[in-house]
């Protein structure tokens, strides 16, 4: 048995925000699956709530609909759904007024179970919500609050939202979920790093030449331009799934996977970062945002276009050069690149080694490239470390690359869980060693800000770049002017 199907004690999960997007598409999909896995024990109750105004019945259809829609047929068999839909009740509820939270008391009752808030709304109802939680005494001392960006959108926004949750639930019982974390090989990056005694002596700036991190969408806005349009990139996906990433590769090694000793080692690279602000931020910052170009094969619009405005300086691309202030990643750059309608999704960890200090192999032997160790975290999640090697056959000595290549796909044939399954249950074993805690969210907003601050300062505006391609030009010259260049091999 893995800690993927070991049966966690019996919970109750209340869903704030029931009926949303994120509920219908991951939620109850991910509650299912960890039911179907055999880890639910009884009984184990999902309440879903939010404003609307809909009977038990009406609910269990609309969450029929949303697991249908959302996993995979043939994992819907006999009986399972309709097992699954038993646990699950509605109440209509509204944090603002506190209408309906007696209804939601009386549902929870006196239950001895872990209790999990999961406030699936937006951050602004964050503080009206948790006040009724307290207020209508639905918490006991095992009940825990789920929250998940954007927290705030700056610092003091961050401050805000951490003090409102803080007032009611302390840092013990606060889970904020950064979905990558929840994903398999963003864990693997960890396994690979702390289980393995090969690559931590070159882990550091004697042996890396420098680091990459790629998160690349095809999508555009996906009817999100309410949202998108107010954050960007840098505050989408930079401030938290991208910092979050650099803080695991570049990490100290935590003394064990325990929740504090990892975060702590994180927080660490955090406040090392080199500020970027407006001495240097047009150095080595580049925003951009797509024009009309085609993607999947189809034309697709710009993101003017997608926008019902019509004008916008959002950026929906940015680059960065980031540095690492201490011992083990001086002088190590780490090249930050995130967008909207790329020419691929794909997500992927690249750390470049230093090249061999001298050649004994002559110009016919061809070029002799850095070895690299590249993890893809999606799709096609896996492994490859870049190696030279003898061009096989006679005719002297040529040299070629080839990957040594360890796909998951290929190598494990079982279904890579979603994030979020892993995180909930990460939830009620009470486990945080997935989740940011409040000092970290705060010092990934105290890099973010001035970058912010910056580019209002200097003027700094996106730079146009057709959809379907790897950004502005001026991401590319970002890292050439260094000499190096953005992997793009996949
Ligand atoms: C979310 C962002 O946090 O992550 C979205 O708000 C983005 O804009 C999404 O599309 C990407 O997540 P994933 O798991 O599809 O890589």
């Amino acid at each position: 048995m893995t800690s993927q199907t070991i049966p966690v004690e019996p919970f109750d999960i209340v869903v704030f925000g029931a009926t949303g997007d994120l509920c219908e598409r991951k939620l109850l999909p991910a509650l299912y699956q960890r039911q179907r896995a055999g880890q639910f024990s009884e009984p184990t109750r999902i309440i879903g709530s939010s404003r609307s105004e809909f009977s038990n019945e009406q609910y269990r259809a609309l969450a029929k609909e949303a697991i249908q829609a959302h996993v995979a047929e043939a994992e819907i068999e006999g009986g399972e759904l309709e097992r699954f839909l038993a646990r699950v009740s509605y109440v209509s509820a509204d944090g603002t007024t506190g209408r309906g939270f007696e209804e939601l008391k009386a549902a929870i009752g006196e239950s001895p179970h872990v209790q999990a808030f999961y406030l699936a709304v937006a951050p602004t109802l964050f503080g009206d919500i948790v006040d009724k939680i307290d207020k209508f005494g639905l918490a006991s001392p095992s009940s825990r609050v789920i929250v998940e960006k954007p927290i705030g959108r700056s610092l003091e926004t961050a401050r805000e939202v951490n003090n409102a949750i803080g007032r009611v639930f302390d840092e013990t019982r606060i889970f904020r979920i950064d979905h990558y974390l929840g994903k398999e090989t963003v864990q693997n990056l960890m396994a690979l790093r702390f289980a393995n005694a090969l690559y931590e002596p070159l882990w550091n700036s004697a042996h890396v030449d420098h680091v990459q991190i790629t998160v690349a969408e095809s999508v555009g806005l996906e009817g999100r331009a309410d949202y998108y349009d107010k954050a960007g990139a840098l505050r989408d996906m930079v401030q938290n799934h991208i910092m979050q990433l650099l803080c695991l590769v570049a990490m100290e090694v935590p003394s064990s996977l325990d929740a504090d000793a990892v975060r702590d080692e994180k927080l660490k690279v955090l406040r090392a970062l080199k500020p970027i602000n407006a001495l240097n931020a047009e150095r080595v910052t580049v925003r951009g945002q797509y024009r009309a170009g085609a993607s999947n094969g189809g034309a697709v619009k710009g993101y003017l276009e997608e926008l019902s405005g019509g004008v916008s300086d959002t950026e929906t691309f940015v680059a960065l050069k980031a540095e690492i202030g201490n011992w083990r990643w001086s002088g190590v750059p780490f090249y930050l690149r995130t967008g909207k309608r790329m020419a691929t999704r794909v997500s992927e960890i690249v750390i470049e080694f230093k090249p061999i200090p001298h050649s004994i192999f002559g110009e016919a032997a061809g070029r002799i490239f850095a070895n690299q160790l590249v993890i893809r975290l999606q799709p096609n999640e896996g492994v490859k470390q870049w190696i030279m090697i003898k061009d096989p056959g006679p005719g002297g000595m040529r040299l070629r690359q080839i990957p040594l290549d360890m796909s998951f796909a290929e190598s494990f044939h079982e279904r890579n869980p979603d994030a979020y399954e892993r995180l909930i249950m990460d939830v009620i074993r009470g486990n945080q060693t997935l989740f940011m805690r409040r000092d970290e969210v705060e010092a990934a907003w105290q890099w973010i800000d001035p970058i912010v601050a910056a580019w209002e300062e200097r003027g700094q505006t996106v730079q146009s770049y057709t959809a379907g391609t790897w950004g502005p030009s001026a991401s590319i010259a970002l890292i050439e002017r260094d000499g190096r260049t953005w992997h793009e091999s996949f």
